[in-house]
């Protein structure tokens, strides 16, 4: 598909749950980075009042908004309201990004460089030039696996399908489907980028500088590495058996 060069006004998403430690620092260095780029905070209610730290960014920054949610739903729920919020309001590019520091600001106007020769740019831990700071080992295997697995299984050529630094253009997320996306963990972000190389968009993937967060904690739990790996695999089934299918039998015609 064919991406324009020109890019509208941006919105970058940062979905929070108790991430009131990290929110007055990492709006600030996106709105240093990027001076002209919005921001929506999507809080899921955070018990530790980072929903009330939102407002009062936003209420100090016309650039700054804030979607509040009724509970913790999932980071895949918090980016399907963020997205429909930003689509709704004419945003051209939509930014996926964490609150922890871990992607940083600093490195988004090279993700939206990208955007001119794409349609979904992903920050890349796995390319040349991507790194890891501060991550256990374990978290690295994890990463690495998962991504292995995925590539294995869907047959795509993507180096970091889990990763959630991650810029598209509008008509990129009008064409994936998104009413019917399910998935909530690590899989929402390998269910996106499947779909929009699937629907024939361009992915492009460019090196990102990961930091391991130093305040908070993660929410990713057993829950979530079990999900992406079930699902995954399932999705990889499905579409080795729909390939294997149209091989022995020919599209039939269907008559009105
Ligand atoms: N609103 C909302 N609701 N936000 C959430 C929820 C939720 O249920 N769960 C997590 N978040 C927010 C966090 O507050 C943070 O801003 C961001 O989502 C990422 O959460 P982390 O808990 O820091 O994730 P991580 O560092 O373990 O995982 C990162 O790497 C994964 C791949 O390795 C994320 O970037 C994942 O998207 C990515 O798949
Ligand atoms: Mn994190």
């Amino acid at each position: 598909m064919k991406a324009s060069g020109s890019q509208g006004p941006t919105l970058v998403i940062i979905p929070t749950y108790n991430e009131s430690e990290n929110l007055e620092w990492i709006v600030g260095r996106v709105r240093a980075a990027v001076p002209s780029a919005h921001v929506l905070v999507a809080d899921d209610n955070s018990p530790d009042g980072t929903g009330t730290l939102a407002d009062q960014l936003a209420a100090t920054d016309s650039q700054v908004h804030v979607l509040h949610r009724p509970g913790k739903e999932g980071l895949g729920a918090a980016y399907l309201a963020g997205f429909e919020w930003g689509l709704d309001r004419g945003y051209d590019v939509l930014v996926e990004m964490d609150a922890d520091g871990s992607h940083q600001p600093e490195q988004l106007p090279s993700l939206l460089d990208a955007l001119s020769e794409a349609d979904l740019v992903l920050g890349s831990r796995w390319v040349r030039g991507g790194k890891v700071v501060n991550w256990p080992r374990s978290r690295e295997v994890l990463s690495r696996g998962g991504n292995l697995w995925t590539r294995i299984s869907l047959g795509i050529p993507l180096k970091d399908a889990t990763g959630g630094y991650r810029a598209f253009r509008r008509e990129t997320l009008q064409g994936l489907g998104l009413e019917d996306v399910a998935s909530t963990g690590y899989c929402f972000q390998v269910d996106l980028a499947w779909r929009a190389l699937k629907a024939g968009f361009t992915v492009k993937e460019v090196p990102i500088t990961f930091v391991e967060r130093e305040r908070g904690d993660s929410k990713m739990s057993r829950k979530i590495v079990i999900e992406a790996l079930v699902l995954t695999t399932a999705w990889g089934i499905a579409h080795r058996g729909s390939q294997l299918r149209n091989l022995v039998r020919p599209k039939r015609m269907v008559s009105g």
